[in-house]
């Protein structure tokens, strides 16, 4: 009896099972969506609407299965149109990517798994976070950090521009302490590649804004060139108060001594800008003063002067010798620089204009510009007068051709710049004769009131009859004076050309 109560059961045992594996295979498949791709599996599950703690954001699971890879994203459904085909288009971009990614003959399975959560800060701004989990074969797991911030009452994307007032360039400032305080963080030096690609894609940035500030989340394997999780940095409230938006209030909600921070903030910016503007003020105003101070107090019409100029400089040599020379007798004189010296010693010719000397334009590379057309003219000394305002400050308007050579075309540029072209009267011969006595001799044998000298300050015989000439000169009752101060003196306006007085 036992024996056949057993049989039976056995019999009864193998019946049930036979019947859990036929119920099994009906209710497991035929799945919805079968197809062999020569020899792999493929298996699509339909979208599945899972359950959302988040209001009025549907969530949905699509999973994807073969034997060599899975992928797993939960997308969100809004009611904004633009935000849904956004994030739907980045999805796919993701998938296609991560599939482009897969060789079909390995063992191992990749994975792609994207989860988000959603971080709302006020009814006008919705985070979208987007954790992306990725399992390739070759190499490990990673995890990246995406984020859509976005206005879900206005069906739009919001960009840093709706939170911060401020240009590309002061945007990219602020990145590069991001960057900076990373390195500092996570105590490694990112590639000046990296940060260069960093700094350059702006459509790379991942960041958020909340009250405490702007948060910027690296890609870990990026930066740090290995395995690493996401990287946020925090720029702080305080450090943004002057480019906050005025419309920031619908997006995040400040705090009361934060309203007040930015207001103190802004009120200091202004004051400082004040304050500079009027100190510039007060600065250019006393120059002025001790300008015409100088040119009323130094020369009467009928006293003896000359203007001494130098040509061809500025040099590193010379001329800083020459500045001493002319400071010993506290006498002024006129330097016609070359644009290609300034680009050489731009401190020289600073340090000539700080003394209280004048600049003129002497031309960019000392070419004839008879031999030159309107434009290659208007090259050669525009060029120049670029150069010298750059370096001392002050836009020269005396122009001085090479080797004298002049033509209409010359005039015409000078009246059409508002220039002066400036000649001279006595030629020291000292870019010839190179040597201190003859240089004396030959001015002391034309010099006359209201002359006008021609020296070079790159020759060191140049320098070296300087001591000797001024003695004389002072002595024998001359005053050193500027071309400006010349031209006013004698009363001489327009293009010119002024020659200066001789004998
Ligand atoms: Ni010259």
């Amino acid at each position: 009896m036992i024996r056949h109560i057993t049989r039976l059961g056995l019999i009864l045992i193998v019946i049930v099972i036979v019947m859990i594996i036929a119920i099994n295979r009906l209710t497991d498949a035929p799945p919805k969506k079968t197809m062999n791709l020569s020899t792999h599996s493929f298996n699509i599950q339909p979208k599945e609407k899972i359950p959302s703690k988040y209001k009025e954001v549907d969530l949905y699971l699509e999973t994807e299965k073969t034997d060599t890879y899975m992928i797993q994203t939960i997308s969100p459904k809004t009611n904004s149109q633009t935000v849904n085909n956004a994030i739907e288009t980045w999805l796919e971009a993701q998938k296609q990517s991560f599939l482009s990614s897969i060789t079909e003959d390995s063992d191992k399975q990749a994975s792609l798994k994207i989860d988000v959560d959603i971080e709302t800060e006020s009814k006008h701004y919705d985070r979208f976070v987007f954790q992306i989990y990725q399992e390739k074969i070759v190499g490990g797991e990673t995890r990246q950090e995406i984020v859509f911030n976005v206005d879900l009452e206005a069906d739009k994307l919001l960009s840093l521009n709706d939170f911060l007032a401020v240009n590309d360039q002061t945007l990219q400032t602020i990145l590069k302490r991001a960057l900076d305080l990373v390195e500092i963080d996570e105590d490694i030096t990112i590639h000046d590649n990296i940060r260069q690609n960093v700094l350059t894609s702006r459509d790379t940035w991942e960041w958020f804004m909340d009250q405490a500030g702007l948060t910027f989340i690296f890609d870990g394997n990026v930066i740090t060139e290995q395995n690493h999780a996401p990287i946020h940095v925090n720029i702080p409230m305080q450090a943004l108060y002057l480019h906050i938006d005025d419309n920031i209030n619908q997006y995040i909600q400040l705090s009361e001594t934060q309203i007040a921070e930015k207001e103190k903030a802004i009120q200091e910016e202004k004051e400082r800008i004040l304050a500079a503007k009027r100190e510039k003020e007060k600065q250019e105003q006393q120059k002025a003063e001790a300008q015409k101070k100088q040119q009323k107090s130094s020369v009467k019409a009928d006293d003896k002067y000359v203007a001494l100029t130098f040509d061809d400089g500025p040099s590193g040599q010379v001329t800083p010798r020459v500045l001493e020379i002319l400071k010993q007798y506290d006498a002024k004189a006129t330097f016609f620089m070359l644009g290609s010296q300034v680009d050489y010693y731009p401190e020289v010719a600073k340090q000539v204009a700080d003394a209280g000397h004048e600049i003129g334009n002497h031309t960019e590379a000392h070419r004839d510009l008879t031999k030159l057309g309107p434009d290659g003219i208007r090259q050669e000394i525009g060029s120049t007068s670029d150069k010298i305002n750059n370096a001392t400050g002050v836009r020269p308007y005396l122009v001085r051709p090479p080797y004298g050579a002049y033509n209409q075309n010359v005039i015409n540029d000078a009246a059409h710049n508002g220039n002066s072209i400036i000649l001279w009267s006595i030629d020291s011969l000292d870019w010839q004769s190179r040597n201190a006595d003859a240089i004396n001799r030959e001015i002391q044998q034309t010099i006359t009131p209201g002359s006008i000298v021609l020296m070079h300050d790159i020759h060191s015989t140049t320098a070296d009859a300087l001591p000797e000439l001024m003695e004389t000169l002072v002595q024998e009752g001359y005053q050193f004076v500027t071309v400006s101060q010349l031209r006013e003196i004698q009363g001489l306006n327009g293009v010119g050309p002024i020659y200066g007085r001789t004998k």
